[in-house]
């Protein structure tokens, strides 16, 4: 089977735009491959952050897959900074990538941009974190949201050149790995602004729906949330992107086609709409939400869980990494 990497980062709640767009395409995808889920604390310090709270977001996260359907006779769950090996590439690919690749990163530019004078060093080199991640897998596959598109690009051309430098054509070190991003929920968007992206660090906790809200919390949220005067409910006009991030989030959570739900919700008045998304949302999230309150109590089965995930991880890991060393020309460790 092929294989797949794909993490989260242990910063506070998981959001509707994390789900559509990543963890439940990972839940579809599982059975075909053999799959690495990480939960990914190096790149949780990358911003400033809460020693007290990393450990109970960790867990959270962990049991958030778990709840959201990934299982672990397909998948392994594991914890970033369990497996050194992470930490060490990252090292090894930071002497072989260009400053100006990272200083391109949009993503880099946003965060440094509201960060001002505190930018750390560590959050320019995110991206390679990332990719050492994906690359000490030799993961095919790496399912994200469009916003991970261009660092999965850099990967690529990390993986390429590093396979250029010091391996040859036949015997390649890293595999060089694809993206895979949804037609649909690849972009879920916020809900006070239909144009920028549904996100943790946003301000404001109105502007998206967590997966851990109760039913009062989302029915307040998607009422007070933006919409607009024109008449009846519509796709993909780009003078409404409220209107299609909305309807789009429930195509997606009920599950019903673009067709149908053009059929059902066209000559709809937002007070109509409204309560049925709050309610489709509702439904959809129950079931994720019940498993999850099971799961995170037991602290002892959380713990067994990441064990077998570190173990699991570290035993490929820790190959590649001895063969990115060997390729490099170091010492064999005694
Ligand atoms: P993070 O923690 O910001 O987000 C986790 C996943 O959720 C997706 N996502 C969205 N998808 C659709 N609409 C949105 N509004 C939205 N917001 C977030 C993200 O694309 C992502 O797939 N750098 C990564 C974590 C990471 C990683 C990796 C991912 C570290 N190492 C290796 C894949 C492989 C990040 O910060 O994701």
């Amino acid at each position: 089977k092929q294989r797949i990497l794909s993490g989260v980062q242990p910063t506070g709640n998981l959001h509707l735009g994390n789900y559509l767009g990543a963890i439940s395409n990972w839940v579809d995808l599982q059975q075909k491959y053999e799959n690495f889920f990480c939960v990914v604390d190096l790149h949780a310090i990358t911003i400033p952050h809460d020693p007290k709270t990393l450990i109970e977001d960790t867990y959270s996260i962990a049991a958030l897959y778990l709840a959201c359907g990934i299982n672990l006779k397909d998948s392994t769950i594991f914890v970033q900074s369990h497996v050194s090996a992470h930490s060490e590439l990252v090292w090894l690919l930071n002497c072989i990538t260009p400053l100006n690749w990272l200083e391109r990163m949009i993503q880099f530019k946003e965060k440094a941009l509201k960060q001002g004078e505190n930018v750390s060093v560590g959050l320019l080199n995110y991206p390679i974190l990332m990719a050492a991640d994906i690359l000490l897998y030799n993961a095919s596959y790496v399912p994200v949201g469009e916003d991970q598109k261009q660092h999965l690009e850099l990967t690529r051309d990390i993986a390429a050149r590093f396979n250029s430098k010091f391996s040859t054509l036949e015997n390649p070190v890293f595999k060089i790995p694809e993206p895979l991003i949804r037609d649909s929920g690849a972009r879920v968007m916020s809900l006070s602004d239909g144009r920028s992206k549904m996100s943790k660090s946003d301000s404001s906790d109105l502007s998206r729906i967590n997966l851990l809200d109760p039913p009062d919390l989302i029915h307040k949220k998607i009422k007070r949330c933006k919409t607009d005067s024109a008449k009846g409910l519509e796709f993909d006009n780009n003078d409404r992107p409220e209107c299609n991030n909305l309807l789009n989030l429930y195509t997606l959570l009920s599950g019903k086609t673009k067709q149908d739900v053009l059929q059902e919700c066209r000559d709809m008045g937002w007070g109509q709409f409204k309560p049925l998304l709050a309610d489709t949302t509702i439904e959809a999230l129950t079931p994720i939400q019940e498993k999850y309150h099971s799961i995170i109590t037991d602290k002892y089965y959380l713990d067994s869980v990441l064990k077998e995930g570190k173990d699991k991880a570290e035993t490929i890991a820790n190959e590649t990494l001895s063969k990115v060393k060997h390729s490099l020309g170091y010492l064999c460790s005694f």
